[in-house]
């Protein structure tokens, strides 16, 4: 029987308004929460709340529960590890989880070069550690990132951050030496040029402007840079953006970084997002997804580039041995039939957003691979002029009908649901989404 959500009490709900003025005064006020769910339970796409109001999850906990929430398998291979090592510490002893876990990322990354694998908790710190692997390889100082990235916050993942100034603002200085440039985002291209009419301008600017103005090659270590731009606005580059950029960086000795963070793990339809744009990078930064929602972060980066000498760089709980087993049993299911069906499902979301765009004037663009889908919304087609008040009252109102959605970017609704995501559930969503954009806009 196909399942709907389900919402039976004021939001939020008496156990969560409880809940939420105990956060306020226990928990620090520089997370950003859209709208009070206090989340209880979840299964698969589906998430109940604590006064038992059921919603349809299409933000999987911001892209990290592939699997779906606690998939049964993925929890007993946690409740296997857990009763028999919990934790060692592969900085200074080795153990079976991370070596098998390493070996596999190692094989599935692009390319046929040999891999190393460092692991860390976090999206942040795998990039950390690539910026850090970056300067000890090529001693070099300066890199380059994209207005828009989002590399996460610890010190040096936020330099490489530019994605809202409220994200850096007291906390100059940062790492110096970072330079931003221009993401190639088609919808409101930089240089006011039309795909494929450009030539690709955003790329030849960098050789052709940076690099005879600002910055010599030869200084700069990396290019860090989304696949797809994740919480820039789920931006998706040009088919042979990557390629050309990263010939680029070849030229003049230049690593290219590809931060994987939101779109690896199966969820634009292949494993990691850049096997789109088929470009091997020599970094590849991973996190969200891989463990089902247990903290993992990896960075895997060609071995004669991963040559630290011992001491260099390290981390107590990175790899931890039931994060490892998660991983392990996420990817198996990922391999099974979850990256397929992120394709599969990813097509079919878009294609019901792209009939409720012919409807919806304010749906300026719809865009996404596999199942990192966005819409972008607009005060009208003509000027593009970007609706941040609808974005924040749609995601709000879809909400209160039982649907989990995040923003992105200055005005784009993402779609991120686990990589389980059937056609019904998607239709549910289709459905509520509808009916919140008809209710924002006509109100
Ligand atoms: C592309 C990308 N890199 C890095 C990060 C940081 O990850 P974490 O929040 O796990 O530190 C994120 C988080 O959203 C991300 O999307």
């Amino acid at each position: 029987m196909k399942r709907l959500p389900k919402i039976n009490t004021p939001l939020p709900g008496p156990r969560a308004s409880k809940l939420i003025k105990l956060d306020g005064t226990y928990v620090s006020p520089s997370y950003t929460r859209g709208y009070p769910l206090v989340a209880k339970k979840g299964s698969g796409a589906w998430v109940e709340d604590v006064d038992g109001n059921s919603f349809l999850d299409f933000t999987s906990g911001i892209a990290v529960c592939a699997t779906g929430h606690c998939h049964p398998e993925v929890v007993k291979a946690i409740q296997r590890q857990a009763e028999k090592l919990l934790h060692m510490s592969g900085t200074d002893f080795y153990y079976t989880s991370q070596i098998e876990l390493a070996e596999k990322l190692a094989l599935l990354a692009p390319g046929n070069d040999g891999k190393r694998v460092y692991f860390g908790n976090s999206g942040a710190e795998a990039v950390e550690a690539a910026l850090k692997l970056a300067r000890w390889n090529t001693k070099r100082e300066l890199n380059i990132a994209f207005f828009g990235a989002f590399h996460g916050r610890t010190m040096g993942a936020l330099s490489l951050t530019a994605s809202k100034a409220i994200q850096k603002k007291h906390y100059n200085p940062l790492v110096p030496g970072i330079t931003h440039i221009p993401y190639a985002y088609c919808y409101r291209c930089p240089y006011n040029l039309e795909y494929p009419g450009c030539d690709l301008a955003c790329v030849k600017w960098v050789e052709d402007t940076l690099f005879r103005t600002t910055i010599p090659p030869e200084e700069v270590a990396a290019i860090f840079v989304e696949p797809i731009q994740g919480e820039g606005g789920y931006i998706v580059p040009p088919p042979e953006f990557h390629k050309e950029l990263s010939e680029t960086a070849r030229k003049y000795g230049i690593l290219y970084v590809a931060d994987e963070v939101q779109s690896g793990m199966g969820r634009t339809g292949k494993m990691f997002a850049m096997e789109h744009f088929g470009v091997d990078p020599d970094m590849m930064t991973l996190a969200k997804g891989i463990a089902s929602g247990l903290p993992l972060g990896a960075l895997v980066a060609k071995s004669d580039i991963m040559e630290w000498e011992a001491g260099s760089h390290a981390s107590t709980f990175g790899g931890n041995p039931v994060s490892c087993q998660a991983a392990m049993k996420t990817i198996e299911l990922l391999e099974q039939g979850l990256v397929d069906n992120a394709a599969t499902q990813g097509a079919y979301l878009i294609d019901g957003l792209k009939t409720l765009q012919k409807e919806w004037e304010c749906m300026g663009d719809v865009r996404g691979k596999g199942l990192m889908v966005a819409v972008e919304l607009v005060k009208d087609r003509e000027t593009k002029k970007p609706a941040r008040d609808w974005r924040n009252e749609i995601i709000t109102a879809a909400f209160r009908k039982g649907l989990l959605l995040l923003g992105c970017g200055e005005n784009s609704i993402r779609f991120c649901p686990a990589l389980i995501v059937s056609s019904q559930e998607i239709d549910t969503c289709l459905s509520i989404f509808g009916e919140a954009v008809k209710e924002v806009i006509e109100s």
